[in-house]
């Protein structure tokens, strides 16, 4: 297949069944995210090797703090230490980290370890790892809305066009994706990139989330590379 594999510019996982991989092996939630964790660090690595200039991962969604807090207060703190440790190899391998979502709900320590990532990676030049913290896509479209209205409003003479509204939403700047994988077999988009996926292709696998690593990663690639993306037209 490698002859005939496309890498897209932009994939985007979302990275689900943490807590199914758990119960499987009668361990508690957490240490699915934990083992999550080690899927994370395999993907960046693989998918920054492969030549993919944005990976972008779905780690935690608005509706995700409707978790119990044991379970929120362990998947911060997973990500404060993962974000922490992996800065070095982060700067190594020349990946800029940036986090979008409702960053104004995250804990200062949360914060502060994702400003640092940012800020620290900012000059690197190769693939840009984006993590989607507190982040849904009816929340982007929303806040994209507001401050296009009150833009229209302070000037009114001024033509707002489809092109303009992608410059509003959290992720401007960021190419659609090409890609969007979901791991456990959920057919479903829960919430994550609504506008930004109008041209993705979904590649659904029942793998779960700890057990998708490298060869699972060019497994999609492969899939996505056989796709016909017609964009609605004739070919
Ligand atoms: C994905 O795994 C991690 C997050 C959503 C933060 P889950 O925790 O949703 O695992 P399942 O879906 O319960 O198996
Ligand atoms: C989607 O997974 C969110 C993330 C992967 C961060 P969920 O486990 O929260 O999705 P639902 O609840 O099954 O739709
Ligand atoms: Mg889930």
């Amino acid at each position: 297949m490698e002859e005939n594999r496309i890498i897209p510019a932009h994939v985007s996982i979302i990275m689900d069944g943490n807590g199914r991989w758990a119960k499987q092996r009668g361990l508690e939630r957490v240490s699915g995210h934990k083992e999550g964790r080690e899927s994370v660090r395999a993907c960046v690595s693989c998918a920054a090797k492969a030549g993919i200039k944005y990976l972008s991962l779905f780690a935690f969604s608005e509706e995700n703090w409707k978790r119990p807090l044991k379970e929120v207060t362990a998947l911060m703190n997973l990500l404060v230490e993962s974000i922490t440790a992996e800065l070095g190899t982060f700067i190594e391998n020349n990946i800029r980290v940036r986090v979008i979502g409702n960053i104004a709900r995250l804990s200062p320590v949360v914060r502060s370890a994702i400003s640092k990532a940012e800020e620290n990676t900012a000059a690197c030049t190769g693939m840009t790892l984006v993590i989607f913290l507190s982040y849904s896509g009816k929340w982007d479209i929303f806040q994209a809305a507001r401050k296009m209205a009150a833009d229209m409003a302070a000037d009114p003479g001024r033509e707002f066009t489809m092109e303009d509204f992608d410059n509003y939403l959290a992720t401007a700047g960021i190419p659609d994706p090409d890609l969007i994988i979901r791991t456990s077999g959920e057919q479903r988009i829960s919430n994550y990139l609504l506008w930004q996926a109008a041209y993705s292709e979904f590649y659904i696998t029942d793998i779960l989330w700890p057990d998708f690593r490298e060869k699972e990663l060019m497994d999609a690639i492969d899939e996505y590379s056989r796709r016909d993306r017609r964009y609605g037209k004739v070919k």
